[in-house]
């Protein structure tokens, strides 16, 4: 048995199919052009339009037969990170057939590569039967009979376990809202802990189905198969888990395509966080490199998932050093990797999730259970991601799904779309409070800033003017804070800047910004500032600026959220004083990072 490298593996791969007619084609980028997927999930991708007939094979490539080593990610896996096979990022080895040969080649390369190229055994294949695997096979599965042709040759191959399976296991595609799709057959081998691990996938497609693949699993969409004028071979062969079997591991991550990084991951990091570690931190390298951006929406909502929960337990890491590793082991073949520009989006995500995060943790810390509704309120307030939430809450997110966080979102999105959200251009709120708005990451910080420099601005005009001053309303917004309290005259010059000097003075100390819950009575008591008209619940929170609450030089009723140190304000200036109506004044505020 040998025991090749992963870049051993790849070239053989590349160069036993090259040797066999095929042209190697490079991976298409993970952002695909075929807008029915939001990330590349297969080598056959970028093929599509090949098996439909649209596109000319042999005028793209000079061949109807070719081979990729295809970057693919599937975010269907994301909570199944963590055991041994399963990873969001990986490579697949393909090789594909746009009516050049169907299955006695596509069967025959494969039997060679796999027992000959690597000298490995097969343990068993699949072969598709309507009757085959579970019971619910799909109603779409009786249109398509046994594939007796791939039986009959495995056969003569010398395989003698093949075993029938089903639509839900062994029938391919369709890819997004419509596609080729047709039955496959997959090569299982024995794992060092003499375990069957699938490896490769060989599909033959045959038809085309005018609908997703939920709809054929269904058969109630009135949708048929239809046969494909020319057919076609579509083959995928996980990287990961082929080089785990060559290199008789018992897990992917044991393999030398991800040993470099766990060698400088923590002693004391448990097993399973290290596999989302190295699977989040190689998946953030490829999707920002092929130009994916964090956001709240689409591949840019899942990069950013992917970063924070890396950022989450960066204080445990040297991030910077592990993604610089991934670039070293991998861009001799993805030329692509640009560790600049890794570096530079997840310092940029960095800075602002780290702002938030540790108040979303200490937010975290004090819910006793976590429950759909509050965990999503974390991820709306302080953008905690929902992995975040459910590894560090552990037992308190016992309940807490990942359907029902999903769901929530959902809702959600279709909330804001319809009504707040137009205010904004169609984006999604992330915080909103009333008060507070912010629609991503920059506005909250932003408005965070603003929200605690309110604070300071309330204290500041009871110390210039005196405790006349009494708040009547407030609205804060990414570009200003809009504060109003009652007084009888207009300030003076001297007066607006000596407010403005005591609260950049306070801004420069760096004051901490905490609150404190508890029943009304007992915040009364502390002297923290509140709204005579409002009616508050029983129970209150009391943001204090300032070390303790005792002490702390601002005191008030408040929901939050606040910044955690004022530092991070940067700079405070008033930029309007003005009157709106009698004894009520209205200042407009900025702040500057
Ligand atoms: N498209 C099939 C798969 O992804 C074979 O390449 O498994």
């Amino acid at each position: 048995m040998s025991h090749l490298s992963s870049s051993e593996i790849r070239q053989k791969f590349l160069d036993y199919f090259k040797k066999n007619g095929h042209v190697v084609v490079p991976s298409s980028s993970l952002i695909p052009t075929d807008p029915s997927v939001l990330l590349t999930t297969a080598g056959m991708q970028q093929f599509k339009k090949y098996y439909t007939g649209e596109a000319d094979p042999v005028k793209d490539f000079g061949s109807k037969n070719t081979t990729s080593i295809q970057k693919s990610f599937r975010t269907s896996d994301i909570d199944e990170v963590g055991d041994e096979t399963h990873l969001t990022f990986f490579e697949m080895l393909g090789n594909f057939s746009f009516s050049g040969y169907f299955k006695k080649e596509a069967i025959g390369y494969a039997h060679e590569f796999i027992t000959k190229e690597l000298n490995f055994p097969i343990s068993y294949v699949t072969i598709f039967s309507p009757e085959g695997g579970s019971a619910s096979g799909g109603k779409g599965s009786s249109e398509v009979p046994r594939d007796e042709e791939s039986a009959g040759i495995w056969k003569d191959l010398g395989v003698t376990d093949i075993r029938e399976e089903g639509m839900h296991d062994v029938f391919w595609g369709p890819t997004g809202t419509s596609g080729p799709c047709g039955p496959t057959t997959e090569i299982y081998c024995k794992n060092v802990k003499g375990e069957d691990v699938e490896i490769w996938n060989l599909v033959f497609n045959e038809f085309f189905f005018p609908g997703s693949r939920e709809e054929l699993l269904a058969g109630t969409s009135g949708k048929k198969l239809e046969p494909l004028k020319q057919k076609g071979v579509d083959t995928g062969m996980g990287f990961e888990r082929l080089a785990m079997i060559i290199q008789q591991k018992s897990s992917i991550f044991e393999t030398d395509l991800f040993t470099p990084v766990f060698k400088i991951l923590p002693e004391e990091m448990d097993e399973k966080t290290k596999r989302v570690f190295a699977d989040h931190s190689r998946a953030v390298c490829f999707l920002i490199s092929d130009g994916v951006r964090p956001s709240n929406k689409e591949a840019g909502y899942i990069l950013r998932r992917l970063t924070r929960r890396l950022i989450a337990y960066q204080a445990k890491v040297e991030i910077e050093k592990v993604l610089k590793t991934i670039v070293e082991n991998y861009g001799a073949f993805y030329k692509k990797l640009d560790i600049k520009t890794i570096l530079s989006v997840f310092e940029d995500e960095n800075t602002k999730f780290s702002k938030t995060l540790s108040t979303g943790l200490k937010e975290l810390a004090k819910i006793s259970e976590v429950d759909t509704k509050s965990a999503f309120r974390l991820y709306e307030s302080f953008g905690l991601p929902y992995e975040t939430i459910k590894e560090v809450s552990g037992a308190k997110a016992g309940k807490l799904s990942r359907e029902e966080f999903d769901e929530e979102f959902k809702k959600h999105q279709e909330i804001s779309r319809a009504g707040v959200g137009k205010k904004f251009g169609g984006h999604g709120l992330i915080l909103n409070t009333g008060e507070l708005k912010a629609v991503n990451e920059e506005e909250l910080n932003k408005v965070l800033c603003l929200h605690t420099a309110t604070h300071l601005l309330q204290r500041a005009l009871r110390e210039v003017l005196g405790p006349e001053v009494k708040q009547t309303g407030s609205d804060i917004t990414a570009e200003r804070t809009r504060f109003d309290y009652s007084f009888p005259r207009k300030l003076i010059p001297e007066e607006i800047k000596k407010v403005e000097d005591l609260v950049n003075e306070k801004i420069k100390e760096d004051l901490p910004v905490n609150f404190k819950e508890m029943s009304k009575g007992e915040a009364e008591k502390t002297g923290a500032l509140f709204f005579f008209k409002e009616k508050y619940p029983d129970m209150v929170k009391v943001y204090f600026v300032g070390k303790d609450i005792k002490s702390a030089w601002s005191k008030e009723f408040c929901g939050g959220p606040h910044v955690d140190h004022t530092g991070i304000i940067g700079h405070f200036k008033i930029s309007k004083e003005e009157s709106i109506g009698s004894g009520q004044r209205r200042i407009k505020g900025v702040v500057s990072g």
